[in-house]
C-alpha cells in the first residue's frame, strides 16, 4: 500500500479568555491507500478534532497535513474547500438528508459530475437500499436514512472517507450492518477510511487502530487480518 497522508507534528489549541486546551498536542500519523484506520479514546481526548484537522474542516494552530506531497494545512480557505469537495467524503452523526426527495435523489445529489446513474444505482445496491430507493426520509428508519448519508458520500467516489461515530445512534444490528456497508465500499472502491468510536469492538475491523488520551496518540497498533463486522463484540 501506497502512502496517501502524513500528519507531521500536529497540535490544535482552543484559546478560551482565561485557559488554553491543547485539543492536539504533537501528533504524528501516515495513512495509507485503501486502509481502514479506527480513532479510539475516551471523551474530549481529541478524536474528532483530529478528523476535522486531517479533513481541512478545521484549521491546525502549527503542524503540516500532507496528501500526496502537499502540505493542505497552509491552503487558503478557498483551495481547501475545492480539495474537500474534490477528494473527501464526511459522514456525520447527524445525516443531513434532503426531506423533499426521495433515497434515489438523495444519492444523486452527492454524486459527482459525469457519473452515470447507472453507478448512482448501484452504490445504492452497495447499501442495500434497492427496495427502499423511492422512500422519502420520514418512511425509513435511523439505520437506513444512516446507510443513505453513506450512499450520498460514496457517490462522488472519494479518495478519503471520514466517519465521526458512523454507529453512535444505531443498536448493534443496524450498526453492524452500517460498518459492513463500510467496508465493502472500501473492499469495492480502495476509498480510504478514517472512523473515529467509542466502540472497542470496532477496532477489529480496521487495519490500524489508534488509541488517544489528551490530544496525543497514546497507543498504535497493526491488525494481522481484518474481522468482519458482523463478527465484532458490540460496546
Ligand atoms: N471549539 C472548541 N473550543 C474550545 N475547546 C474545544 C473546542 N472543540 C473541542 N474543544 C476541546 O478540545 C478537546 C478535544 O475535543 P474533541 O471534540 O476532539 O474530543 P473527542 O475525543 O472527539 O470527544 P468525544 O468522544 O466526546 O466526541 C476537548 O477538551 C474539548 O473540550
Ligand atoms: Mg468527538
Amino acid at each position: 500500500m501506497s502512502q496517501l497522508i502524513k500528519i507531521e507534528d500536529v497540535y490544535k489549541i482552543y484559546k478560551a479568555s482565561v485557559y488554553e486546551t491543547k485539543a492536539l498536542d504533537g501528533v504524528d500519523l501516515t495513512i495509507d491507500e485503501g486502509e481502514i484506520v479506527v480513532i479510539l479514546g475516551p471523551s474530549g481526548s481529541g478524536k474528532t478534532t483530529l478528523l476535522n484537522c486531517i479533513s481541512g474542516l478545521d484549521k491546525v494552530t502549527s503542524g503540516k497535513i500532507i496528501y500526496e506531497g502537499k502540505n493542505i494545512a497552509k491552503y487558503s480557505d478557498r483551495k481547501m474547500t475545492k480539495f474537500r469537495k474534490k477528494n473527501l467524503g464526511f459522514i456525520f452523526q447527524t445525516y443531513n438528508l434532503l426531506e423533499h426527495i426521495n433515497v434515489y435523489e438523495n444519492v444523486l445529489v452527492g454524486a459527482s459530475l459525469g457519473k452515470s446513474k447507472a453507478n448512482v444505482m448501484e452504490i445504492i445496491k452497495t447499501v442495500d437500499l434497492y427496495r427502499h430507493r423511492k422512500k422519502y426520509m420520514h418512511e425509513l428508519s435511523g439505520g437506513e436514512q444512516q446507510r443513505v448519508s453513506i450512499a450520498r458520500a460514496l457517490s462522488k467516489e472519494p479518495k478519503v472517507m471520514f466517519c465521526d461515530e458512523p454507529t453512535g445512534a444505531l443498536d448493534e444490528i443496524t450498526g453492524k450492518k452500517v460498518l459492513k456497508t463500510l467496508v465493502e465500499a472500501n473492499e469495492k472502491f480502495n476509498t480510504t477510511m478514517i472512523i473515529v468510536t467509542h466502540n472497542p469492538g470496532i477496532a477489529l475491523i480496521g487495519d490500524r487502530v489508534i488509541k488517544m488520551n489528551s490530544g496525543q496518540i497514546v497507543e498504535q497498533n497493526i491488525n494481522k487480518k481484518r474481522i468482519s463486522p458482523l463478527e465484532i463484540p458490540w460496546g
